[in-house]
Protein backbone atom coordinates (compact mmCIF):
# COMPACT_ATOMS: atom_id res chain seq x y z
CA UNK A 1 0.00 0.00 0.00
CA UNK A 2 3.12 1.95 0.49
CA UNK A 3 2.56 4.52 -2.51
CA UNK A 4 7.14 4.85 -2.28
CA UNK A 5 6.85 1.10 -2.46
CA UNK A 6 7.65 -0.38 -6.24
CA UNK A 7 4.76 -3.05 -6.82
CA UNK A 8 7.04 -5.92 -8.60
CA UNK A 9 9.32 -5.19 -6.01
CA UNK A 10 6.85 -6.28 -3.53
CA UNK A 11 5.85 -9.00 -5.47
CA UNK A 12 9.37 -10.41 -6.41
CA UNK A 13 9.72 -10.39 -2.20
CA UNK A 14 6.46 -12.30 -1.99
CA UNK A 15 7.89 -14.96 -4.75
CA UNK A 16 11.24 -15.14 -2.78
CA UNK A 17 8.78 -16.05 0.39
CA UNK A 18 7.08 -18.93 -1.67
CA UNK A 19 10.03 -20.43 -2.71
CA UNK A 20 11.84 -20.44 0.66
CA UNK A 21 8.28 -21.65 2.45
CA UNK A 22 7.37 -24.33 -0.31
CA UNK A 23 10.66 -25.32 -1.02
CA UNK A 24 9.80 -24.74 -5.02
CA UNK A 25 11.99 -22.55 -6.72
CA UNK A 26 9.87 -21.61 -10.17
CA UNK A 27 5.96 -22.43 -11.16
CA UNK A 28 4.64 -23.13 -14.93
CA UNK A 29 1.53 -21.82 -14.41
CA UNK A 30 -0.60 -19.85 -11.54
CA UNK A 31 -4.43 -20.00 -11.47
CA UNK A 32 -6.94 -18.14 -8.92
CA UNK A 33 -9.29 -20.07 -7.59
CA UNK A 34 -12.83 -17.72 -7.66
CA UNK A 35 -15.93 -19.03 -5.87
CA UNK A 36 -17.17 -22.66 -7.29
CA UNK A 37 -13.83 -23.40 -8.17
CA UNK A 38 -12.17 -23.92 -4.94
CA UNK A 39 -11.64 -28.17 -5.38
CA UNK A 40 -9.75 -27.80 -8.86
CA UNK A 41 -6.24 -27.79 -6.97
CA UNK A 42 -7.09 -31.20 -5.47
CA UNK A 43 -7.49 -33.14 -8.63
CA UNK A 44 -4.33 -31.19 -10.16
CA UNK A 45 -1.92 -33.15 -8.92
CA UNK A 46 0.30 -33.49 -5.68
CA UNK A 47 0.83 -30.66 -3.49
CA UNK A 48 3.66 -29.72 -2.20
CA UNK A 49 3.40 -27.04 0.19
CA UNK A 50 0.37 -25.38 0.97
CA UNK A 51 1.31 -21.90 2.37
CA UNK A 52 -0.96 -19.46 4.51
CA UNK A 53 -1.48 -16.01 1.86
CA UNK A 54 -0.70 -13.87 5.57
CA UNK A 55 2.69 -15.43 5.26
CA UNK A 56 3.37 -14.01 2.06
CA UNK A 57 4.42 -10.47 1.56
CA UNK A 58 1.88 -8.22 0.39
CA UNK A 59 -1.19 -10.83 0.64
CA UNK A 60 -4.10 -10.10 2.64
CA UNK A 61 -6.56 -12.09 4.63
CA UNK A 62 -9.52 -13.36 2.88
CA UNK A 63 -12.70 -11.31 3.04
CA UNK A 64 -15.04 -13.33 2.18
CA UNK A 65 -16.30 -16.85 3.05
CA UNK A 66 -16.14 -19.35 -0.08
CA UNK A 67 -12.34 -18.09 -0.46
CA UNK A 68 -9.68 -19.94 1.13
CA UNK A 69 -6.74 -18.37 2.04
CA UNK A 70 -3.79 -20.14 0.46
CA UNK A 71 -1.10 -20.51 -1.69
CA UNK A 72 -0.29 -23.77 -2.65
CA UNK A 73 2.00 -25.55 -4.93
CA UNK A 74 1.36 -28.18 -6.92
CA UNK A 75 3.53 -31.02 -8.71
CA UNK A 76 0.90 -32.29 -11.90
CA UNK A 77 1.31 -35.87 -13.45
CA UNK A 78 3.18 -34.42 -16.18
CA UNK A 79 5.60 -32.42 -14.23
CA UNK A 80 3.98 -29.35 -14.56
CA UNK A 81 4.44 -26.58 -11.70
CA UNK A 82 1.07 -24.89 -10.72
CA UNK A 83 0.78 -22.12 -8.18
CA UNK A 84 -2.65 -22.17 -6.98
CA UNK A 85 -4.35 -18.86 -5.70
CA UNK A 86 -7.02 -19.28 -3.34
CA UNK A 87 -6.47 -15.74 -1.84
CA UNK A 88 -8.36 -12.95 -3.81
CA UNK A 89 -8.53 -9.12 -3.02
CA UNK A 90 -11.21 -7.98 -4.90
CA UNK A 91 -11.59 -4.45 -6.01
CA UNK A 92 -14.36 -3.63 -4.06
CA UNK A 93 -12.19 -4.11 -0.54
CA UNK A 94 -11.27 -0.63 -1.25
CA UNK A 95 -7.01 -1.61 -1.12
CA UNK A 96 -6.61 -0.04 -3.71
CA UNK A 97 -5.41 -1.86 -7.57
CA UNK A 98 -2.30 -2.72 -6.47
CA UNK A 99 -3.34 -5.07 -3.65
CA UNK A 100 -5.82 -6.52 -6.43
CA UNK A 101 -3.46 -7.17 -9.03
CA UNK A 102 -0.42 -8.49 -6.61
CA UNK A 103 -1.35 -12.16 -6.38
CA UNK A 104 -0.81 -11.73 -10.14
CA UNK A 105 2.51 -10.05 -10.01
CA UNK A 106 3.65 -12.31 -7.63
CA UNK A 107 2.88 -15.57 -10.11
CA UNK A 108 4.60 -13.82 -12.72
CA UNK A 109 7.59 -13.36 -10.08
CA UNK A 110 7.68 -17.27 -9.63
CA UNK A 111 7.90 -17.65 -13.78
CA UNK A 112 4.51 -18.62 -14.24
CA UNK A 113 3.64 -18.04 -17.97
CA UNK A 114 0.38 -18.85 -17.95
CA UNK A 115 -2.56 -17.27 -15.66
CA UNK A 116 -5.95 -18.73 -15.11
CA UNK A 117 -8.66 -16.57 -13.66
CA UNK A 118 -11.26 -18.39 -12.86
CA UNK A 119 -14.35 -16.87 -11.06
CA UNK A 120 -18.44 -17.19 -10.01
CA UNK A 121 -20.64 -14.66 -12.03
CA UNK A 122 -24.05 -13.57 -13.21
CA UNK A 123 -25.26 -14.47 -16.64
CA UNK A 124 -26.79 -11.96 -19.12
CA UNK A 125 -27.36 -14.30 -21.69
CA UNK A 126 -30.95 -16.52 -20.57
CA UNK A 127 -29.73 -19.59 -22.75
CA UNK A 128 -26.92 -20.14 -20.10
CA UNK A 129 -28.13 -22.18 -16.94
CA UNK A 130 -26.63 -21.39 -13.28
CA UNK A 131 -23.74 -24.02 -12.52
CA UNK A 132 -22.26 -23.42 -16.01
CA UNK A 133 -18.65 -22.92 -16.69
CA UNK A 134 -18.49 -20.44 -19.46
CA UNK A 135 -15.33 -19.17 -21.19
CA UNK A 136 -14.30 -15.26 -21.08
CA UNK A 137 -13.73 -14.50 -24.42
CA UNK A 138 -12.91 -10.80 -23.73
CA UNK A 139 -13.70 -7.82 -21.17
CA UNK A 140 -15.49 -4.40 -20.83
CA UNK A 141 -13.33 -2.69 -17.39
CA UNK A 142 -16.38 -0.97 -15.64
CA UNK A 143 -14.43 -0.14 -12.78
CA UNK A 144 -12.61 3.07 -13.46
CA UNK A 145 -9.69 2.01 -12.34
CA UNK A 146 -6.49 0.14 -13.97
CA UNK A 147 -3.62 -1.71 -12.22
CA UNK A 148 -1.16 0.60 -14.31
CA UNK A 149 0.60 3.31 -12.70
CA UNK A 150 1.95 6.33 -15.58
CA UNK A 151 2.04 6.18 -19.19
CA UNK A 152 1.98 2.59 -19.68
CA UNK A 153 0.00 1.85 -23.24
CA UNK A 154 -0.33 -1.77 -23.09
CA UNK A 155 -2.22 -3.61 -25.60
CA UNK A 156 -5.54 -5.65 -25.00
CA UNK A 157 -6.01 -7.58 -28.54
CA UNK A 158 -6.25 -11.14 -27.82
CA UNK A 159 -5.96 -10.87 -23.69
CA UNK A 160 -7.98 -13.95 -22.99
CA UNK A 161 -5.72 -16.50 -25.12
CA UNK A 162 -7.66 -17.83 -28.62
CA UNK A 163 -5.12 -20.77 -27.96
CA UNK A 164 -5.90 -21.38 -24.31
CA UNK A 165 -9.93 -21.34 -25.15
CA UNK A 166 -9.43 -23.16 -28.09
CA UNK A 167 -7.65 -25.93 -25.57
CA UNK A 168 -9.83 -25.79 -23.22
CA UNK A 169 -12.66 -27.00 -25.72
CA UNK A 170 -10.78 -29.91 -27.04
CA UNK A 171 -11.83 -30.88 -23.11
CA UNK A 172 -15.18 -29.55 -23.42
CA UNK A 173 -16.42 -28.67 -26.55
CA UNK A 174 -19.69 -27.43 -25.22
CA UNK A 175 -18.06 -24.71 -23.38
CA UNK A 176 -19.51 -21.43 -24.33
CA UNK A 177 -17.87 -17.97 -24.09
CA UNK A 178 -18.91 -14.61 -23.37
CA UNK A 179 -17.50 -11.10 -22.92
CA UNK A 180 -17.08 -10.12 -19.25
CA UNK A 181 -18.16 -6.60 -17.54
CA UNK A 182 -16.35 -6.11 -14.02
CA UNK A 183 -18.41 -3.59 -12.01
CA UNK A 184 -16.88 -2.52 -8.55
CA UNK A 185 -19.46 -4.23 -6.34
CA UNK A 186 -19.65 -5.30 -3.61
CA UNK A 187 -23.36 -4.48 -4.60
CA UNK A 188 -25.31 -6.92 -7.70
CA UNK A 189 -26.05 -4.69 -10.36
CA UNK A 190 -29.57 -3.20 -11.24
CA UNK A 191 -31.42 -4.39 -13.84
CA UNK A 192 -30.49 -1.27 -15.68
CA UNK A 193 -26.98 -1.72 -15.48
CA UNK A 194 -27.50 -5.60 -16.31
CA UNK A 195 -29.33 -4.07 -19.58
CA UNK A 196 -26.49 -1.36 -20.11
CA UNK A 197 -23.38 -4.01 -19.97
CA UNK A 198 -25.52 -6.13 -22.43
CA UNK A 199 -25.88 -3.00 -25.03
CA UNK A 200 -22.68 -2.70 -24.54
CA UNK A 201 -21.42 -6.06 -25.31
CA UNK A 202 -21.51 -8.07 -22.21
CA UNK A 203 -22.13 -11.29 -21.60
CA UNK A 204 -21.10 -11.93 -18.07
CA UNK A 205 -20.98 -9.56 -14.95
CA UNK A 206 -18.64 -10.06 -12.03
CA UNK A 207 -16.34 -8.34 -9.75
CA UNK A 208 -13.12 -9.36 -10.53
CA UNK A 209 -10.45 -10.79 -13.04
CA UNK A 210 -10.54 -7.74 -15.83
CA UNK A 211 -8.19 -5.88 -13.27
CA UNK A 212 -6.14 -8.91 -12.97
CA UNK A 213 -6.05 -9.79 -16.54
CA UNK A 214 -4.83 -6.39 -17.01
CA UNK A 215 -1.36 -6.67 -15.15
CA UNK A 216 -1.42 -10.02 -16.42
CA UNK A 217 -1.19 -9.41 -19.74
CA UNK A 218 1.47 -6.37 -18.32
CA UNK A 219 3.35 -9.31 -17.03
CA UNK A 220 3.82 -10.81 -20.26
CA UNK A 221 1.45 -14.01 -19.50
CA UNK A 222 -0.94 -16.03 -21.28
CA UNK A 223 -4.06 -15.78 -19.92
CA UNK A 224 -6.96 -18.33 -19.66
CA UNK A 225 -10.33 -16.64 -18.08
CA UNK A 226 -13.37 -19.06 -17.03
CA UNK A 227 -16.64 -18.03 -15.06
CA UNK A 228 -18.63 -20.23 -13.10
CA UNK A 229 -21.95 -18.85 -14.32
CA UNK A 230 -23.80 -19.32 -10.38
CA UNK A 231 -26.65 -17.46 -11.19
CA UNK A 232 -28.52 -15.05 -14.25
CA UNK A 233 -27.96 -11.59 -13.46
CA UNK A 234 -30.74 -8.91 -12.03
CA UNK A 235 -33.79 -8.55 -14.20
CA UNK A 236 -32.38 -11.54 -16.61
CA UNK A 237 -33.74 -13.91 -13.48
CA UNK A 238 -36.90 -12.80 -11.95
CA UNK A 239 -36.27 -13.58 -7.91
CA UNK A 240 -33.82 -11.37 -6.16
CA UNK A 241 -29.82 -12.28 -5.73
CA UNK A 242 -27.91 -13.07 -2.70
CA UNK A 243 -24.70 -14.44 -1.64
CA UNK A 244 -26.18 -17.94 0.15
CA UNK A 245 -27.99 -18.12 -4.00
CA UNK A 246 -24.31 -17.52 -5.37
CA UNK A 247 -22.06 -20.18 -3.06
CA UNK A 248 -24.53 -22.47 -2.96
CA UNK A 249 -24.57 -23.09 -7.12
CA UNK A 250 -20.46 -22.74 -6.35
CA UNK A 251 -21.04 -25.66 -3.96
CA UNK A 252 -23.43 -27.58 -6.85
CA UNK A 253 -20.83 -27.37 -9.56
CA UNK A 254 -17.89 -27.77 -7.91
CA UNK A 255 -16.73 -31.49 -8.81
CA UNK A 256 -17.54 -30.42 -12.38
CA UNK A 257 -16.07 -27.57 -12.81
CA UNK A 258 -13.25 -28.50 -10.93
CA UNK A 259 -12.54 -31.87 -12.93
CA UNK A 260 -13.05 -29.61 -16.05
CA UNK A 261 -10.20 -27.49 -14.66
CA UNK A 262 -7.92 -29.47 -13.44
CA UNK A 263 -8.01 -31.55 -17.31
CA UNK A 264 -7.64 -28.04 -18.84
CA UNK A 265 -4.51 -27.09 -16.73
CA UNK A 266 -3.08 -30.54 -17.75
CA UNK A 267 -3.62 -30.54 -21.24
CA UNK A 268 -1.21 -26.67 -21.24
CL1 LIG B 1 -25.33 -10.98 -10.86
N1 LIG B 1 -23.11 -9.71 -10.47
C1 LIG B 1 -21.84 -9.60 -10.07
N2 LIG B 1 -21.24 -8.42 -10.21
N3 LIG B 1 -21.16 -10.58 -9.51
C2 LIG B 1 -21.78 -11.77 -9.38
C3 LIG B 1 -23.09 -11.96 -9.78
C4 LIG B 1 -23.74 -10.87 -10.34
N4 LIG B 1 -23.43 -13.23 -9.51
C5 LIG B 1 -22.36 -13.80 -8.97
N5 LIG B 1 -21.35 -12.93 -8.88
Amino acid sequence: DDPAADPFEVAATAAADIARLSGVATHDIAVTLGSGWGKAADLLGETVATIPATEVTGFSKPALEGHVGTLRSILTPTGKRVLVIGARTHFYEGHGTRRVVHSVRTAAATGARIMVLTNGAGGIREAWTPGQPVLVSDHINLTAASPLEGATFIDLTDLYSRRLRDLARTIDPTLDEGVYCQFRGPQYETPAEVQMAKAIGGHIVGMSTALEAIAARQAGMEILGMSLITNLAAGIQTSPLSHAEVIEAGQLAEPVISALLARVIEAM
